[in-house]
């Protein structure tokens, strides 16, 4: 039974059950005031209770067939009038599942129940679209990106099989730093991806030691690019999973640390603890980074430049995904991540953890 129906019929039902009480009323306000059997006398003439019978039942039975009509009718109608925006809705859900993400149902009219629940469905698929369209967007950077290490591979070994006496020590070295880099590249995704399913052991960690352990690690990159870090804060305990935290520290500090000047560069990396949360602040002096650009580097795949498509990969270019490893473990610790450019040059990353 469609809606509709039950609708139409509850409409009409109740119709009727007033119109029966409302007939009850008036039979039993006329019989208070018509005395039973016949009356005799002079007077004018007055109706016994069988008369009154005679002429109200017709009646009463005219009203009440004219009430279920019009109930019926009118039930209909109005159950149309309110059940036009769920077919719509329906219609957009439909249109949905068969993959056209594109459409919505934007109801106009009235702000009630129905607009909201069209509203709230839209907002569904606007998230649901961006979601996808990012999705497609991040394999197919993934794909091109790991295609390109394949492909230098590919045009190595050609060269060599046509040149059996081209010089093999070099080759194997450019082989193994293209593989390397191919590796790099996979085990990055494997992180974003393993960040991005939260499947993992929380525990309480203490911030500022994983700092010391990522400064410490970078340490001699840091040395080789002339680039002073410099650590400093208290204890700060968050919850999460050190095997995430690491990465995300070490992400921003090699990103300190590479995207500096070329010379006298510092990066300051400081942890401290707040009422509610945890917060860890990576700054760092470089080149001016356009403001507007600094929304768009924690995407995958977005360096500096824009994405650099360079078939000849040289160890020191990144990935472009550090930052979106930051960001995912960021989220899936339920933490916030601003990053914000320095008028003078370089970036301020700033990391709120939730305090354990
Ligand atoms: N601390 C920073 N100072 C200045 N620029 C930065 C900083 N961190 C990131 N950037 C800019 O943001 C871009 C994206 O950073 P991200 O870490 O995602 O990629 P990457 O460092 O290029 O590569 P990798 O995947 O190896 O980390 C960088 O290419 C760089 O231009
Ligand atoms: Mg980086």
């Amino acid at each position: 039974m469609s809606a509709r129906l039950k609708l139409t019929l509850s409409y009409a039902g109740f119709l009727m059950i007033a119109g029966a009480l409302l007939l009850a009323a008036v039979w039993v306000f006329l019989l208070r005031y018509v005395p039973d059997g016949s009356i005799t006398g002079p007077g004018p003439f007055m109706p016994n209770r069988s008369d009154l019978l005679r002429a109200f039942a017709p009646a009463a039975a005219a009203v009440m067939g004219f009430l279920l009509v019009f109930g019926l009718v009118g039930g209909w109608l109005l159950a149309g009038r309110m059940l036009a925006p769920l077919r719509r809705i329906t219609l957009v859900a439909r249109q949905t599942t068969e993959g056209a993400l594109s459409h919505r149902i934007r109801l106009a009219g009235p702000d009630d129940e129905f607009r909201e629940l069209a509203d709230a469905f839209d907002a569904m698929l606007d998230r649901v679209e961006s979601h996808v369209a990012e999705q497609r967007r991040f394999a197919a950077n993934a794909s091109h990106e790991l295609r390109t290490p394949l492909a230098t591979t590919q045009a190595l070994l050609e060269v060599a099989r046509s040149d059996p006496a081209s010089n093999t020590p070099r080759l194997l070295e450019r082989l193994r730093s293209v593989n390397a880099r191919a590796i790099d590249i996979t085990e990055a995704l494997l992180l974003l991806s393993r960040a991005d399913q939260r499947s993992f052991a929380r525990e309480v960690v203490d911030l500022s030691l994983i700092v010391e352990e990522a400064t410490e690690t970078l340490q001699a990159l840091a040395d080789r690019r002339g680039v002073i870090v410099e650590v400093s804060g208290d204890v700060a305990l968050v919850r999460g999973s050190p095997t995430l935290l690491l990465p995300m520290v070490s992400n921003l500090v090699q990103n300190a640390i590479v995207h500096n000047r070329a010379e006298g560069g510092t990066v300051e990396v400081v942890t401290s603890a707040h009422a509610g949360s945890v917060r860890l602040v990576v700054g760092n002096t470089g080149e001016v980074v356009p403001p507007a650009s600094v929304s768009t580097l924690a995407e995958p795949f977005q360096r500096g430049a824009g994405r650099i498509r360079s078939h000849h990969p040289s160890h020191d270019s990144g990935v472009g995904l550090g930052l979106a490893i930051v960001k995912s473990i960021v989220q899936a610790q339920d933490g916030s991540l601003e990053i914000v450019a320095r008028p003078s040059g370089g970036l301020d990353v700033t990391v709120d953890l939730p305090r354990a």
